[in-house]
């Protein structure tokens, strides 16, 4: 197993230097060290044989130490990309998006992506039926004004009811959009995810000790991740989703997490879930990038674009405040984005550049765009 650490954190300097004040550089000096040492934790208690706690998984025939993880050249460990979704203008147009660059990046060198199904929470199908592979589950009786929280009762149903060749499963939302051909980058019955520098476990250590006791293992146990990106197998999966639906809906229903967690609440239950069964994921920064913040694409895989962009004529960032330039998802709620979106002035860092050139050749070259 090889991560490319030292080369990451120059790289990361040398951006942090050119577009950040001192604090953003510390702290992403610090989340760069961090998931390195979670990397080597991840290794080291592999080796003492501690990762995989009483759910027995070390027994499993597949579990293979880090060492010998690489996987021969030549052999595809496929995963199905699995997006969750609902049938909604705003869910429905990123989802068209997402899936046009899955089709492009699929059949490139270097892929392991199986196929694609979109697991629409919502009910009923919807006007997209045709246009993307689409397997449609309910959604929770009740989700508290939540909706995310219907995420993990739809990953138990799907997981249940449908018919799934691939091994490895990718979650992965609608705001993403693949910028090269991904490899799965989980190995053997260790999965991948991305490491949010807002998923804080230890910081919240009284609350998650409610969900995940002592007898479990330390604080560190639980990864700052949430369930997308993650790419893991399969039967893991089905044992992880009924828990974190469980999790989730305590959470959601116990003011202090509900309050502390807010909009991150269904990934930190995710992050538990998958601890309490043993389950600790290798980190991989190169998941995804996320703009403004990230400012190069290089050889990630995805970019994330959940943090609105604002920019003015000068190309410089106006975080918080509506820029001259902006990109923003949420401008585009009750309808879909509209086809060739202005380019960001000169001096914007590629990453939106790229992300606002991704946004428009989907919408350009996918047919009947406009029509809802
Ligand atoms: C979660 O699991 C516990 C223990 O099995 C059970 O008592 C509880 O009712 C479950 N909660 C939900 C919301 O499913
Ligand atoms: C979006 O839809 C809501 C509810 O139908 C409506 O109140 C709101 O004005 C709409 N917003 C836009 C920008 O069309
Ligand atoms: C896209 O918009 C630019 C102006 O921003 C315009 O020059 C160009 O012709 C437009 N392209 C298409 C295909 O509509």
């Amino acid at each position: 197993m090889r991560f490319e650490c030292s080369s990451e954190v120059e790289q990361k300097l040398q951006m942090a230097r050119k577009n950040f004040s001192y604090s953003s550089t510390l702290l992403i000096v610090l989340l760069t060290v961090g998931s390195f040492f979670a990397t080597y934790n991840l290794i080291t208690m592999a080796i003492h044989n501690k990762m995989l706690n009483s759910g027995g998984l070390s027994n499993d025939p597949d579990f293979t130490m880090p060492d010998n993880m690489e996987r021969s050249t030549g052999t595809k460990a496929l995963f199905h990309v699995a997006l969750t979704a609902v049938a909604h203008p705003y869910s429905q147009w990123q989802s068209r998006i997402m899936y046009y660059w899955y089709k492009r990046m699929k059949s490139m060198a270097g892929s392991e992506m199986g196929s694609f199904t979109r697991i629409l929470h919502s009910g009923q199908p919807d006007n997209l039926m045709d246009e993307i592979p689409t397997f449609v589950v309910d959604p929770l009786p009740d989700d508290r004004g939540y909706i995310v929280l219907n995420r993990p009762w739809a990953f138990v149903q799907w997981l249940k009811r449908a018919t799934i060749e691939e091994e490895y499963i990718m979650m992965a939302e609608p705001d993403h959009i693949f910028i090269n051909p991904l490899p799965n980058l989980a190995r053997g019955i260790v999965p991948a995810g991305f490491p949010f520098n807002y998923i804080l476990p230890s910081e919240y250590e009284e609350i998650i000790r409610k969900y995940f006791p002592k007898e479990n293992g330390p604080i560190t146990n639980v990864d700052s991740i949430g369930n997308s990106p993650v790419i893991i197998r399969k039967d893991l999966l089905e044992k992880i989703a009924p828990t974190w639906m469980n999790v989730s809906i305590r959470m959601k229903d116990d003011p202090e997490a509900d309050k502390a967690f807010g909009w991150v609440l269904e990934m930190y239950a995710y992050a538990v879930a998958s601890a309490l069964h043993g389950v600790k994921h290798i980190l991989r920064e190169d998941f995804m990038l996320q703009p403004p913040w990230d400012t190069e694409t290089g050889k990630r895989f995805i970019i994330h674009y959940t943090f609105g962009c604002d920019y003015n004529m000068k190309g410089e960032l106006t975080y918080g405040t509506i820029g001259e330039w902006r990109f923003d998802k949420r401008s585009y709620w009750n309808v879909s984005i509209p086809r060739n979106l202005s380019m960001p002035p000169p001096g914007v860092p590629e990453s939106v550049v790229t992300l606002v050139k991704m946004v428009n050749e989907a919408t350009a070259n996918i047919p009947n765009w406009d029509i809802e």
